[in-house]
Formats: C-alpha cells, sequence, structure tokens
C-alpha cells in the first residue's frame, strides 16, 4: 500500500509547498543542478502533487513527472493543467518509451520505497533512463529527520525511531498541513543509500545536506544544528 494513495493525504500534501524546512530541500537545488546538469529535458520520478515538477519548470525544464498515485497526480494535475503528469506501475517507466532525460530528480519518493528489493529497482528505472551524460538526483530525509523535531515536523511521540535501524519503520507528523496521521516511512542509512547507487551503476559526484541559516526566512528549531534532507547528485558509469 503506498501511503500516498490516499486522498486525504494527497490533498494534505498538495497544500504544502517549500516553506519551513521544506524550503532546505530546495533552497541549494538551482545551484547544484547548474553544476551537474547539462541540457533542460527533466524526468520527476515520483512527482507526487507537482511541487517538485513546478520547481524544475521554473528553473526553465521541459519537464515529464511521474508517480504510482493517481491521488497525488490528480493533484499535480488541479495545479498544473498544461503540466504532462503520468501514471506508471512501480519500479516501471516502459511507458515513457526510449525517452532519456539530462535530469531525473527522485525528491523524496525513496523515503517510502519500503525494501532494498524495491530501491533497487526504483534505482535501475531512474538510470536507465538518464541520457549519457544526465545526471540523477536524489533528495531523501536523512536518518536525523526522525529524531527531533523541526519547525515542520515532530517527531518526539515515536521513541522507537531512536532505535530503528536501517530498512525498518519510522514515525513523522506534517505539521504544515491539515492531516496530522503519522506518516511512516523506511530508515535508510547513508552507507545503504551508498552501497545502493553504487549496485544501481551510479557514481556519486556531490553530497549535499544543507542547514538552515540565519539569513533564510525560519525561526529555525533543529535545521541550524542538524540537516534533515539529503541530497545526492549522481551520474551514470
Ligand atoms: C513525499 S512525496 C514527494 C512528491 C514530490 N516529489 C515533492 O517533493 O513534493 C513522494 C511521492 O513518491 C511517490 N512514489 C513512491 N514510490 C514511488 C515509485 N516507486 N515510483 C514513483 N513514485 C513513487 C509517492 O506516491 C508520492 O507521491
Amino acid at each position: 500500500m503506498n501511503l500516498y494513495d490516499d486522498e486525504a493525504r494527497a490533498d494534505s500534501y498538495a497544500a504544502v509547498g517549500f516553506e519551513g524546512t521544506y524550503h532546505l530541500a530546495s533552497r541549494d537545488l538551482p545551484a547544484l543542478l547548474a553544476a551537474h546538469v547539462e541540457g533542460n529535458s527533466a524526468l520527476d520520478l515520483g512527482c507526487g502533487a507537482g511541487r517538485s515538477t513546478r520547481l524544475l519548470t521554473r528553473l526553465g525544464f521541459t519537464c515529464v513527472g511521474v508517480d504510482i498515485s493517481a491521488a497525488m497526480l490528480e493533484r499535480a494535475r488541479r495545479a498544473d493543467p498544461e503540466g504532462d503528469y503520468r501514471l506508471v506501475p512501480d519500479g516501471d517507466l516502459s511507458s515513457l518509451g526510449e525517452r532519456r532525460f539530462d535530469l531525473v530528480l527522485a525528491m523524496f519518493p525513496l523515503d517510502n520505497v519500503a525494501t532494498v528489493e524495491r530501491k533497487e529497482s526504483f534505482l535501475a528505472a531512474a538510470r536507465g533512463r538518464l541520457a549519457p551524460r544526465g545526471r540523477l538526483v536524489c533528495v531523501v530525509s536523512s536518518p536525523e529527520l526522525y529524531l527531533h523535531d523541526w519547525l515542520s515536523f515532530t517527531t518526539l511521540q515515536f521513541p522507537g525511531n531512536s532505535t530503528a535501524r536501517d530498512g525498518e519503520t519510522v514515525r513523522i507528523v506534517m505539521l504544515d498541513g491539515p492531516d496530522r496521521r503519522p506518516i511512516e516511512d523506511t530508515l535508510c542509512t547513508d552507507e545503504t543509500y551508498r552501497a545502493l547507487f553504487a549496485q544501481a551503476g551510479l557514481t556519486l559526484l556531490e553530497t549535499a545536506r544543507p542547514l538552515g541559516l540565519p539569513t533564510d526566512p525560519y525561526r529555525w528549531v533543529s535545521e541550524e544544528r542538524v540537516a534533515p534532507w539529503t541530497i545526492y547528485v549522481l551520474g551514470p558509469g
């Protein structure tokens, strides 16, 4: 069961942009993409309600957004009727034909891909869509996300998070949207991500862990000390 195949969850997620803690998932992306990506075709893999796709479009990319949740895609189309949003089966991008992209962005789907096997097929599918000099950018929740309170999230009601091991369920509540039901993610350590990338034939080019800055327009909670997100920039080969 995909957590995001749920009307109330999709409504809540669609109401959230890149404010608060999510600011740190988007603030440094333009510079990272400018440094690593040549060309302007992009696949937003796990586009959800289209927040990340619209960000890429604003940055000048021509995007296709794909997701396994019809509920999330419906919100993406509503917010961006001109956009190209497509429903795909888990790990199967064959409906895209032979198309390859200068950029494949996977912003947060990997948090919800529960097993190592499914993560492997997700990354293999993503790699298979890269142009020869294309780049895969994965934005994931850092393991520390589940151990602190944040401007936009709370985790302290879930003491089990602190003993969770790689591959186990961790819980978090989003504070910015109306749906306060816990989100269940799967913990994945940096070490495991690196092993999965290598196994998928991907070379890690840069890792970013953006911290909150005093110049950001927010009163940060943990964000200046601990990085909530990890951004991996990967190339084929
Ligand atoms: C947390 S949302 C993030 C959406 C969007 N990228 C953003 O940043 O707003 C994660 C999305 O990934 C999707 N997802 C999970 N597993 C996926 C898979 N194997 N292939 C494509 N999408 C997937 C979920 O349905 C959900 O819409």
